[in-house]
């Protein structure tokens, strides 16, 4: 193994070779690693990759660093900074035609390779943090142990229960959840630590207990969220005998129920990270660089969640699907009415949600899994089959109308349909979920952010005027 690592000679080497030569040769070496079985816990994996990492990442910068990663045009300024290259995101990267890969792995990739439960046949999300974390696809004890762990890291204080149980119900439960997000921070170690004045090299050691502990928290705070919310506000205690998303499975109330806790199994495992540049991932990324603790930077990441853009278009997609069965009068209209309903939508200035993104240009397979999933489990579902017969008929609506770069589904199109099929059908809540998950990848990459030492990040901006001068008399 020690021979497959990157050294300075290896790498003068290897930037002499063609692209597809250095690409066979770095997927050797993640495949090997990939393969490395063991029992260790994950702390003291991470504290072996750490400097190899390190060694990596100076070694890229010492040949590459001045190298152009793209041009920045007026239009990207503008435009939301859509493509510009400007930000290292290790756990996954995204590809417009074919979607995510989490450490070069596809979504079919993660759920034939990481480890399921016990009878269970999709990815357990304990398995998807630890290859987000180490590269590497853990052995079934590994997961075993991860699950073990957060178990016992899940009790919240108990003034932050009377925080979430003080909320009004009207309170949105992203809200909610953001709110018991940030209390949390009373108890980070790494704020207690930095005032303490650790060196920046132990930083990421204190990142990464906070981040177990933020993960093992939030099946507790989005249970008690939700069955405040909706239900009686009882709650039963974490089962440690359980993995996390069964355990999640029955706190919200669902955990008899065996193909709702393999939903939540695939549900958690794809929302977890979908490279950096989206508003949840970028706004964690941007607070922690501010070195403030894991707890604000991922409640920050949780309040850009909650935009309709974003992480609550899911809840958006059912309310809108429900309301366009409602006013069809059944889930088993004609395509014709379908079309005059989704072209209503377009009329009125609304976007069609579940429809489109920044940056795929193809379906999600996040989406096509989801598809998946329910031709398994329901596929005699009315709102499924609506569902279905939206997917024929949307993409081409959308391409007519002409405005939109991509028409085709994303995520958020069907885990709602998913959702409402078991009983959960509170969509107000369902970004929730998405958030839960949403932890797994962006507190991975914090405590990368630390371990290879990230700076502030600052990009620099500039007014209308500026833009204007510095372009003047320059046709
Ligand atoms: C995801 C989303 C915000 C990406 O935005 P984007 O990168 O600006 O997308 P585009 O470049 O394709 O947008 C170009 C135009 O098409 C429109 N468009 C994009 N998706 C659309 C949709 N689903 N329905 C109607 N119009 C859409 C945009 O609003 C924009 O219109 P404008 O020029 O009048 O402002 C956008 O597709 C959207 O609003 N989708 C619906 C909400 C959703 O599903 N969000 C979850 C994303 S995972």
């Amino acid at each position: 193994m020690a021979s497959l690592r990157p050294t300075h000679r290896a790498f003068s080497l290897i930037s002499s070779m063609t692209l597809t030569q250095q690409r066979s040769i770095v997927s050797a070496y993640t495949i090997a690693k990939r393969f490395k079985s063991t029992t260790q816990g994950l702390k003291e994996r991470l504290s072996e990759i750490i400097p190899e990492k390190q060694a990596e990442v100076k070694a890229v910068k010492q040949e590459l660093g001045k190298k152009s990663l793209g041009e920045v045009t007026v239009d990207m300024a503008y435009g939301g900074m859509r493509g510009i290259k400007g930000m290292i995101w290790e756990g996954s990267v995204l590809d417009p035609e074919e979607g995510i890969r989490f450490r070069n792995l596809t979504i079919p990739d993660c759920q034939k390779m990481l480890p399921k439960a016990e009878g269970g046949q999709e990815p357990l999300p304990e398995g998807l943090f630890w290859l987000l974390v180490t590269g590497e696809v853990p052995t079934k004890e590994q997961v075993q142990l991860l699950s073990s762990e957060w178990a016992a890291r899940a009790t919240i204080p108990s003034f932050v229960e009377e925080l979430i149980d003080r909320c009004p119900n009207t309170l949105h439960p992203m809200s909610q959840f953001s709110l018991a997000v940030t209390a949390l921070q009373h108890d980070s170690q790494f704020a207690k630590a930095y005032q303490s004045g650790i060196p920046k090299t132990q930083y990421w050691e204190y990142v990464y207990e906070d981040s177990m502990d933020l993960i093992a928290k939030l099946p507790n705070i989005a249970g008690r969220i939700y069955r405040n919310v909706y239900k009686d506000g009882k709650l039963p205690a974490i089962n440690p005998n359980l993995d996390y998303s069964a355990n999640l499975a029955q706190l919200l109330g669902f955990g008899d129920k065996q193909d709702f806790v393999e939903l939540m199994r695939l549900y958690l495992t794809i929302h977890s990270d979908h490279e950096g540049g989206n508003v949840s991932a970028h706004a964690t990324h941007l607070v922690g660089s501010a070195l403030s603790d894991p707890y604000l930077s991922f409640s920050a990441g949780l309040n850009g969640l909650a935009g309709p853009l974003h992480g609550l278009a899911n809840q958006e997609v059912l309310r809108w699907t429900m309301k366009m069965r409602d006013e069809l009068g059944s889930a088993e209209a004609s395509d014709e009415a379908i079309k005059d309903y989704v072209w209503k939508t377009l009329k009125s200035g609304q976007v069609v949600p579940g429809y489109g993104h920044a940056v795929l240009r193809k379906t999600d397979p996040r989406y096509t899994c989801q598809r998946e999933f329910a031709l398994k489990h329901l596929p005699t579902d009315p709102m499924f089959k609506l569902v279905s017969q939206l997917y024929n008929i949307v993409p081409g609506i959308l391409t007519e109308q002409g405005k939109t770069k991509n028409p085709w589904p994303n995520v958020d199109a069907h885990s709602g349909v998913l959702l409402q099929h078991y009983g959960l059908v509170e969509q107000d809540f369902y970004t929730v979920l998405f958030g839960v998950s949403r932890g797994l990848g962006v507190l991975s990459q914090l405590i990368w952010d630390r371990a290879l030492g990230l700076p502030l990040e600052r990009p620099k901006s500039l007014s209308t005027e500026h833009v204007k001068k510095m372009f003047a008399n320059k046709n």
